[in-house]
């Protein structure tokens, strides 16, 4: 389905005009603008530049060698009240993050942010009750690491697609929030590059994630990099505020708190950009996104664990089994689908081919019944800069369901089953190959 866009050449625009944005779409508009501009579009192997001639033209008027687009939007006095208002507080709230976050703080070299036990997987299992305390300390700091970790690299990711957002949005508004977006997620690397500098540990991005971002940034469209990228701050920010609420570390809470606010304004655009971009697609490009979605919640539900780190410090392969099914871990992954389900059924990725998928994962349970929160609820949530439980809560939370006690209470059931290993044969600490 085409997406109307206003136009061009007149002034003030008074006409619309159709663009396809399918990729033969998106070349007949570059085409189209060539006639209207009286340049010509090499759409296959270079940079086109826009006429020297001053228009109003909107529209794709450059394409890049790899086929993404350039558009242009030459009418500076069209806006979007809402990607307006997150612009402003994108540039309101910046922050610096070497100098406002205290990086000469030690950190507790037995747990460097402070995290209890209890909210590690398997803490507080058999298993971990028989560890001896100098691997209990190797445990804390490695799973501290391999998160801060992820999400250092999914910064990266994000830093990267939001580049090609700007360069193919044909909205001014939205290329200007997402320059302030740019700029907080460099700040984001820096702060977790630091921070697990100071842990002492860095992993490397999990495999199933690199596939998944690589999978996002090679579509030519940039539908693809929104979708992960809103599934991956809802992670972010679910882990996040999940770990402020018992982190003691006076760093490591600083350093959450001033993310998780640059978080919560970024799913806001998201949100808001995903559903302006699925606005009127054709089928075969909704086929194409669901089937995107669906496999972002396949890798989250699967493959988002901290196996590595196990296998990193010799533990054997029953206890990564048993991590995954620990009642930590399981609680994590629920209180995240809790939050992306709601998510993907906001922006309009929740047909029947959804559905279904979600059915046979053993997610649909945290649809909703009622619409969830709209977004415009958020953003004006976040004029209240001071009070960052009310934007977390607000950009996070959604009606809870009694499944959700269901499969949380199960989830504890099973995990304290899953800790009860068999003694090691010739030892009181688990089995290392
Ligand atoms: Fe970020
Ligand atoms: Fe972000």
């Amino acid at each position: 389905m085409p997406f109307v866009t206003r136009d061009v050449g007149q002034w003030p625009p008074t006409r619309t005009r159709v663009v396809d944005r399918s990729a033969d779409g998106r070349h007949r508009a570059a085409h189209e603008a060539e006639r209207e501009n009286g340049h010509h579009v090499h759409t296959d192997h270079r940079i086109v530049h826009p006429p020297t001639t001053p228009t109003t033209q909107t529209g794709p008027a450059s394409v890049f060698a790899d086929g993404a687009l350039a558009v242009f939007q030459w009418d500076y006095d069209g806006h979007d009240e809402q990607m307006t208002r997150l612009y402003a507080q994108g540039k309101a709230r910046q922050w610096n993050a070497a100098v406002d976050l205290d990086w000469d703080h030690e950190l507790d070299p037995d747990n460097p942010l402070g995290v209890p036990d209890s909210v590690l997987p398997l803490g507080g299992s058999p298993l971990w009750e028989r560890l001896p305390a100098a691997d209990r300390v190797d445990v804390r700091r490695h799973i501290q690491a391999w998160e801060a970790s992820q999400a250092l690299h999914g910064e990266q990711f994000a830093l990267n697609g939001l580049g090609r957002v700007i360069s193919a949005t044909d909205d001014l508004d939205t290329k200007l929030f997402a320059a302030t977006q740019i700029v907080d997620e460099a700040r984001h690397l820096e702060a977790f590059t630091l921070l697990t500098g100071k842990i002492g540990v860095r992993y490397p991005p999990l495999a199933e994630l690199a596939s998944l971002y690589e999978g996002a940034l090679g579509e030519a469209d940039m539908d693809f990099f929104a979708i992960a990228t809103l599934l991956l701050e809802y992670v972010a920010l679910t882990s996040l505020t999940a770990q402020r609420s018992h982190m003691g570390d006076p760093l490591g809470r600083a350093l959450i708190e001033n993310i998780a606010r640059d978080e919560a304004r970024h799913l806001a655009f998201g949100r808001a950009l995903l559903r302006r971009r699925l606005d009127g697609i054709t089928d075969a490009e909704l086929r194409r996104r669901e089937e995107f979605v669906l496999e972002c919640c396949h890798t989250l539900k699967t493959d988002y664990t901290p196996d590595a780190v196990w296998r990193t410090l010799g533990y054997g392969e029953d206890v990564v089994e048993q991590s995954r099914r620990s009642a930590p871990e399981v609680t994590r992954r629920c209180r995240t689908f809790r939050q992306v389900v709601p998510a993907f059924q906001d922006v309009g990725l929740f047909g029947p081919r959804v559905r279904a998928g979600l059915t046979t994962m053993g997610l649909i349970r945290f649809a909703r019944r009622r619409p969830v929160p709209d977004v415009a609820d958020e953003v004006r949530a976040l004029g209240r800069r001071d009070d960052i439980d009310a934007v977390i809560r607000l950009a996070t939370s959604h009606e809870r369901t009694a499944d959700d006690g269901r499969i949380e209470t199960a989830a504890r059931r099973g995990g304290r089953a899953a800790t009860r290993v068999p003694a090691p044969a010739s030892a009181s600490a688990p089995a290392r190959p």
